[in-house]
């Protein structure tokens, strides 16, 4: 089982303009880029500031929109859930999910990537320099990569697919 970043960001490692915002300057090849991907494994775990960026939930797959807030109205397709994502993500293997695309945003990726809960990373370069928002905000420790693939898109974006190789320890190295 792989639990997986996706995300966008512009060349600058901006992942959107505000917190609010949604997605005006990424490519509609990311777009489908992003729909395979997250349709293949059938669930995305995202925070509910990206949710309220959505115009609907993403059909065809389950939408886990962590929140603080319990009391929330039923929507079809939708789980709403404040779990800490360790119990979060042993809920989605025991309901049959083989993997877990983590889809955003800046807070959730870095709730996931502190506790050490991703294994892989898929993420679009678009060529564009824009004012913004972080991918994280916060990190204590170093997160050691390597890339498994790249791929062009027709938009000329890239995506880079990498795999979590370790965590460590920042030590100031004095030169
Ligand atoms: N470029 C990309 O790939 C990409 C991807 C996704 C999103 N984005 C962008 O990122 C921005 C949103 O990012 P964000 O960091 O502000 O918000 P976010 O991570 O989408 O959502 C934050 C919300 O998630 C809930 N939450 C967070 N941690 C939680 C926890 N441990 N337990 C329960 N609920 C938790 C809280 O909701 P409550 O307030 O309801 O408690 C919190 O206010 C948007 O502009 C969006 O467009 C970009």
């Amino acid at each position: 089982m792989s639990v997986f970043f996706v995300a966008v960001m512009s060349a600058n490692g901006k992942i959107s303009r505000s917190h609010t915002a949604h997605l005006d300057w990424s490519s509609k090849a990311d777009l489908m880029w992003f729909k395979h991907i997250t349709t293949k494994v059938g669930v995305v775990v995202m925070g509910k500031k990206t949710f309220d960026t959505l115009n609907s939930p993403l059909p065809g797959r389950l939408n886990v929109v962590m929140s603080h807030k319990s009391n929330r109205q039923e929507i079809p397709n939708v789980l709403f859930t404040n779990m800490p994502p360790k119990f979060l993500v042993k809920m989605l293997k025991e309901k049959g999910f083989e993997d877990i695309a983590v889809v955003g945003g800046q807070s959730v990726f870095t709730l996931f990537l502190k506790e050490k809960l991703v294994d892989e990373m898929y993420l679009t370069y678009e060529p564009v320099i824009i004012e913004g928002i972080d991918f994280f905000s916060n990190l204590e420790e170093d997160v050691r990569m390597k890339v498994i693939n790249t791929k062009s898109l027709d938009s000329g974006a890239l995506v880079v697919h990498y795999k979590i190789v370790s965590w460590e320890k920042r030590y100031g190295r004095e030169v």
